[in-house]
């Protein structure tokens, strides 16, 4: 996500010096992690990832629905508002863009706007007060978020209580084995073998920096991203590409025995309402 600084240009040169205003603001809002193409100007054109998402997006999304006609989107960490713009090309009938961070949200905010899409909503929310929005949505979006996250699983456990009414869109960084061990519903307690296994469900965490960035915290290998989808309460219809999943709200596993987000108990201040 540490983009270094790069000056913004037009990607085939021919629209430069056209829009000179609009070309200040997105330099203002520097550095963007979404390249989006501004009526010519293109907001990231020396990212890393390459034309990033759009390359990853062409390759994913055949295995979206292609009309969203009446549907309701909730895009989580919408950075940009990269998918959120197009789901909204997509018809959804009501777009809503969350994140954590103010700058990317003014940067969304100037996309959709620059696009034409003023209708749709960008707000500041943290993933973890999903619930705050009382609202189940048609598609999630839950991408690049989870490793970012020091509670991941809690941020699934919610998104699953609160707003996903049906299909979830997720991606997640992977690193580590790409196999997926066929893990038994239980073993002896002397059993200890497959916890060595590279394609058994292994989350790394990262103490330190991972690619530059301090917001990096806990890295799935493939096993452990598809595990912690089943164990909250998703089912995998595709893989659609390397680390996207489509999914879908379902049951979740071992839901009569007990809750799956936690709500930490704290005491009331002084003067708070229950
Ligand atoms: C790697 S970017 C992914 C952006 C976009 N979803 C994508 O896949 O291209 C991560 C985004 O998640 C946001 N984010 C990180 N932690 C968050 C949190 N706790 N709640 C909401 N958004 C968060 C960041 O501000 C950033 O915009």
């Amino acid at each position: 996500m540490n983009l270094a600084e790069s000056p913004i240009r037009s990607k085939n040169g021919a629209r430069d010096g056209e829009a000179p205003a609009l070309r200040e603001k997105i330099e203002a809002l520097g550095p963007w992690f979404h390249n989006i193409d501004l009526g010519g100007i293109w907001t990231a054109p020396d990212h890393f990832l390459g034309d990033y998402p759009g390359d990853k997006f062409r390759r994913f999304a055949p295995n979206l629905p292609s009309d969203l006609t009446g549907k309701s989107v909730l895009d989580i960490g919408c950075n940009a508002g990269f998918y959120s713009i197009e789901m909204k090309r997509r018809g959804a009938a009501r777009v809503l863009g969350i994140d954590s961070d103010d700058r990317y949200l003014a940067q969304a905010r100037l996309s959709a706007e620059t696009l034409g899409h003023e209708d749709i909503e960008f707000r500041r929310l943290d993933v973890y007060d999903v619930g705050a929005l009382g609202e189940r949505f048609d598609v999630v979006i839950f991408m690049g978020v989870l490793y970012h996250l020091r509670h991941p699983l809690l941020a699934l456990d919610l998104i699953r209580e609160h707003v996903a009414g049906d299909l979830l869109v997720f991606q997640s960084m992977q690193r580590g084995s790409k196999q997926l061990l066929d893990v038994a519903e239980d073993y002896d307690f002397n059993e200890t073998e497959h916890f060595l296994e590279s394609g058994y469900p292994k989350l790394h965490f990262v103490e330190r920096r991972y690619a530059g960035d301090w917001t990096n915290w806990w890295v799935p290998n493939r096993a452990c991203a598809e595990a912690m989808l089943r164990a909250s309460g998703f089912c995998i219809e595709t893989r659609a590409e390397d680390e996207v999943y489509i999914c879908r709200r379902a049951d979740r596993p071992y839901a009569d025995w007990g809750d799956a987000a936690v709500y930490p108990a704290r005491a009331k201040r002084e003067g708070e309402r229950a």
